[in-house]
């Protein structure tokens, strides 16, 4: 289950995958949510950094590099709370599952190496949502450096850490807070239980992994009737994002 900070437990089902750039979250949450919504699950994703609240604010000063360890961390957690009360928070309240692209171990992995305290960072996010399981995709630097650098356009300011001064040159900075914030997610693994992936595996071993751990936790998720429309959306996976019309008394409101 889905806790709420105070320990609460919530009906739905919050799952969410951590890790470097490069390790392979994306590619295996995109996969388990089609394999939900093909199992009929009512499936929501929530991705980090992608409340239309702080985009306009977040673009600029990235653009400008305004952003400081501090604005930058709150800014993210601004988002994050924003998607929590809109999106998270609702599905989870109604039985679904969330899906959540990053999570708040991303703020406690590069804020703090960006040299924000690691205390005041975990404050800063005391109301996010405990989620039902944490993944972490583990990567050796140098294989995630491989899969992110090949055929990507130059590095931006802030994703290389270059606001920090670690190196002038993008591709060493980049390296350089990449390590930093895998030896934070290394840290965090015994403090948040996390759940090591091994990330280096093929991608359909990985994928059976996580499967294996949730579907015991799967049970008393809610579940859409069986539908035509259901099976059509489903055809496209599209119908996670289409959760209010399987809770009309959601969408009334
Ligand atoms: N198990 C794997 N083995 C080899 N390559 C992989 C594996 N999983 C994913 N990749 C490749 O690595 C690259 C990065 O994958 P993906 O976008 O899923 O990572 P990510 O963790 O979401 O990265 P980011 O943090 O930048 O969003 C993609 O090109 C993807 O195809
Ligand atoms: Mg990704």
């Amino acid at each position: 289950m889905a806790q709420l900070p105070d320990g609460r437990a919530l009906p739905g089902k919050l799952f969410i995958v951590e890790g470097i750039d490069g390790s392979g979250k994306s590619t295996q949450l995109d996969l388990l949510r089609k394999w939900l919504i093909s199992q009929g699950y009512c499936v929501a994703f929530s991705e980090w950094n992608s409340s239309q609240l702080v985009k306009a604010t977040t673009k600029l000063g990235k653009k400008k590099q305004m952003l400081t360890p501090t604005s930058f961390s709150l800014i993210h957690a601004a988002d994050l709370a924003d998607r929590t009360e809109r999106q998270i928070l609702p599905a989870l309240k109604a039985g679904a599952i969330v899906l959540a692209d990053r999570y708040i171990y991303t703020a406690f992995g590069r804020d703090v190496a960006r040299g924000v305290p690691p205390a005041w960072v975990r404050k800063v996010y005391a109301f996010a949502v405990r989620p039902t399981v944490a993944f972490y995709f583990r990567v050796p630097l140098e294989e995630s450096l491989r899969r992110i650098l090949d055929g990507r356009p130059a590095l931006k300011y802030y994703e290389a850490g270059l606001d920090i001064g670690l190196s002038d040159d993008p591709g060493e900075s980049f390296a350089l807070f990449q390590k930093r914030i895998l030896e934070e997610y290394d840290n965090m693994v015994d403090e948040f239980d996390l759940t090591v992936i091994d990330a280096t595996q093929p991608l359909v071993k990985q994928q059976e992994v996580v499967r294996d751990i949730i579907k015991p936790l799967l049970v008393g998720a809610l579940r859409a009737e069986p539908s035509a429309w259901r099976e059509v959306l489903a055809a496209d996976s599209v119908y996670g994002r289409y959760l209010e019309e399987v809770l009309p008394e959601r969408s009334e409101q």
